[in-house]
């Protein structure tokens, strides 16, 4: 019913520590709050506008309800949610979303990641972790996803882990008040013989510990 979910993927390598990615759990609440409402103007430039102010929505009482939504997702088979963890701790978030099976086996992946963890190489070995785990236990054949042009570190992220250019979907996203083109971004099974991680290490952008 919900193949690769839950799962613990990692560890890995990188500048900025021991990448792991784990389910989000309730008590990731303080973290995610204090590192959100600290972080805003990093993230709100990105994310796609929701009601509410960024206090309400951020804040520590607003987990309980986000925590509970990703975990129902999750029992259904449509959502991987995933905390990221550098050295064990709470670090950010990698998100596979709207999973679709029958004939189209195809999700969207979402992330962000700590400002303080910033250019350590985070954010690649979360996505290089969850891409092979969807392409083989969670039996997905292609994963998407989209950025606006402006986002240089996502489209880094997004290269380095072997996810192709495809096109611009216009006035796509409403991000800060406005309709917002994005790229997108995708990869498919058929790319991703030997596995992104694999290939990431024998770069040695990450490493096996
Ligand atoms: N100009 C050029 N390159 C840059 C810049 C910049 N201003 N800033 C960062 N980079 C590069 C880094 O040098 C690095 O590349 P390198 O390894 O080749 O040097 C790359 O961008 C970042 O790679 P990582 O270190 O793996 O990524 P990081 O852990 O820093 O996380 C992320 C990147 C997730 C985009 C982070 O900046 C973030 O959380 N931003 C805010 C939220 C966000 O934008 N999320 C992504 C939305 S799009 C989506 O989810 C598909």
């Amino acid at each position: 019913q919900r193949p690769g979910w839950p799962a613990r993927l990692g560890p890995l390598v990188v500048p900025a520590g021991v990448v792991r990615l784990r389910p989000v759990r309730l008590r990731d609440g303080p973290e995610w709050s204090r590192l959100r409402l600290r972080d805003r103007e990093y993230l709100e430039r990105w994310e796609p506008e929701q009601p509410g102010s960024w206090r309400d929505r951020n804040g520590l009482a607003a987990w309980p309800s986000q925590w509970s939504g990703l975990r129902r997702l999750a029992k259904r088979g449509e959502c991987f949610p995933f905390a990221i963890t550098v050295d064990d701790e709470f670090a950010g978030q990698l998100t596979i979303g709207n999973v679709i099976r029958a004939a189209l086996r195809s999700a969207w992946i979402g992330y962000w990641v700590s400002s303080t963890q910033a250019g350590g190489g985070v954010a690649t070995a979360a996505v290089a972790l969850a891409t092979d785990h969807a392409f083989t236990a969670g039996g997905l054949h292609r994963l998407e996803a989209t950025v606006r042009p402006e986002n240089v570190a996502s489209l880094a992220v997004l290269e380095k882990a072997g996810y192709r250019r495809e096109g611009l979907f216009l006035r796509y996203l409403r991000v800060q008040g406005a309709w917002r083109d994005h790229l997108c971004y995708a990869t498919t099974v058929e790319e991703n013989g030997e596995g992104v991680v694999a290939r990431l290490v024998g770069s040695g952008r990450a490493a096996w510990p």
